[in-house]
């Protein structure tokens, strides 16, 4: 089916060579080797693009709530190095506009522009020129138009999770970018963390065979942040919870899963059903705690299950109502092994049928297998940098690092806008299915069929 009509037919809604021309910024020789084995584009998509290398990529910052300043603290080490430079930050807030500023001032010795005076004032802070990269960490609702904004006034742009929430702006998304030629990559920091890295290097090493099933989930007790009245900006977080029923956060679990499966690289998302439990915990919760917010609509628990092209299954939770520790699952199965998440725990499994009797590794085995097949680059940023300990375990700063020096060396970047989009979309869809008994929903092409043509795992390579 043609990607543009896909929506028309299911949700009647409206819907909307460039290799590195500069290599001189090459540090090192496996830099050069780097570049010779970057694929050559496909005409018109976003795959294996790469633009000019930027040899101090200036960073523009809109939104410096909880999450823009916490990620400002991932960049001591990169500008430092004078690969990077703050030179722009923008909220609507101006004390967290100035409170990240001054964050700032201890790392870097020039000051940024500062922008705020109203909530369209972001559109100065994109059109400001020496702003290469824009990285979007405001309320959802902002994502796509500050996204398409900045590609359609020549900038990269780099956004938080989701990058959108409607099929429309999925669609805008895609289109903006292949027009623009410019990268939009939704900064999933869960597929940069060691163990999804790990076990994503096993299953290229063959260690679990064949895939045939992966689970993975955010379940997370946000409660107090949801129902708090000063901690996510205008409590933009809870309206989504009030208004809408699905998996509205499925990118945590859905990126590494996504990278295990081969998603846009051999394989994609097929079809999907959706189904959420009854509401109670976020509603009883605001009741005992006399908060007029009592109307919930989104259930305490979703369960999406995704079928793929090639046969593979998914089963996708998100829970933020319920009181329990955290958990992103990170279950992955496949012919030779089975690893667990939370706490992580691996099965390898020896051909020899048994009745019973089946145990995961023992601890030193599996720590013989996390030696074995840590990805190249945790082994490395944690011998160059101190801040590698920053952001949920490490995770915010390898994904930082990446970002900046692909833009740096001029490579593609890790993950493309079809991967963001792809694993955004889940949200319309499973709301969809949710609405209509669990109905089955087809998973539209974004990436107009080059799934089956591009192979290369951009996260894998060593920089
Ligand atoms: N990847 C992760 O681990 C992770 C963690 C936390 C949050 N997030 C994401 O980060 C984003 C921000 O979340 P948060 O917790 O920081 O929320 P927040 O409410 O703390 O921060 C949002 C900020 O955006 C500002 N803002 C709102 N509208 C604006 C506009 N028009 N122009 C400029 N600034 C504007 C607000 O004033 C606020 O300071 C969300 O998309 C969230 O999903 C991701």
């Amino acid at each position: 089916m043609k990607r543009k009509h896909f929506l028309q037919t299911i949700l009647g809604a409206s819907i909307g060579a460039n290799l590195p021309k500069s290599i001189d910024l090459f540090d090192t020789n496996s830099h050069k080797q780097l570049l010779k084995s970057v694929e050559k584009p496909v005409d018109g998509s976003m795959y294996g693009f790469a633009d000019m290398a930027i040899n101090k990529v200036k960073v523009g910052i809109i939104g410096c709530g909880n999450r823009g300043k916490s990620l400002i603290e991932m960049f001591p080490y990169l500008i430092e190095k004078g690969y990077t430079e703050i030179v722009a930050l923008c909220d609507i807030r101006q004390e967290h506009c100035n409170k990240a500023a001054e964050k700032l001032s201890k790392y870097q010795g020039t000051k940024p522009q500062l922008y705020g005076k109203n909530e369209n004032d972001w559109q100065q802070l994109v059109k400001q020129d020496n702003v290469d990269l824009v990285l979007i960490c405001t309320p959802w609702r902002w994502h796509t138009p500050m996204a398409l904004y900045g590609m359609e006034h020549g900038k990269h742009v780099a956004c938080e999770v989701p990058i959108a929430y409607t099929m429309e702006d999925c669609w805008k998304l895609v289109e903006t970018a292949e027009k623009t030629r410019r990268h939009c990559i939704m900064i999933e920091n869960c597929c940069y963390n060691d163990e999804e890295l790990w076990l994503l290097n096993m299953v290229q090493q063959g260690v679990f065979g064949d895939i045939t099933h992966t689970e993975g989930a955010y379940l997370h007790d946000l409660r107090a942040h949801l129902l708090s009245e000063d901690y996510y900006e205008g409590q933009w977080r809870l309206m989504q919870h009030k208004e809408r029923d699905g998996n509205f956060y499925t990118t945590h679990g859905l990126g590494p899963c996504s990278m295990y499966l081969d998603i846009g690289r051999g394989d994609r998302y097929d079809h999907l059903t959706s189904m959420s439990s009854r509401e109670l915990n976020l509603s009883e919760t605001a009741k005992k705690q006399g908060s007029n917010h009592t109307n919930i609509t989104c259930g305490d628990l979703n369960t999406t299950m995704i079928k793929t092209a090639k046969g593979k299954s998914i089963m996708l939770q998100f829970d933020v109502h319920t009181g329990r520790p955290y958990s992103r699952i990170n279950k992955l199965v496949g012919t030779q092994a089975v690893h667990d998440g939370y706490p992580s725990k691996l099965y390898v499994d020896n051909g020899e049928l048994i009745y019973w009797g089946h145990k995961w590794l023992e601890p030193n085995e599996y720590e013989a297998y996390k030696d074995k097949y840590r990805h190249p680059m945790i082994k490395r940023l944690k011998s160059i940098s101190d801040n590698f300990k920053q952001g949920h375990g490490g995770m915010d700063f390898v994904m930082m690092y990446r970002l900046i020096r692909c833009l740096n060396l001029g490579l593609p970047l890790d993950l493309n806008v079809y991967d963001g989009v792809m694993w955004s979309a889940i949200t319309p869809l499973s709301e969809l299915s949710v609405a209509s008994k669990s109905a089955s929903v087809d998973v539209p092409d974004f990436t107009g069929g080059l799934w089956e043509k591009h192979a290369e795992i951009e996260i894998m390579r060593d920089i």
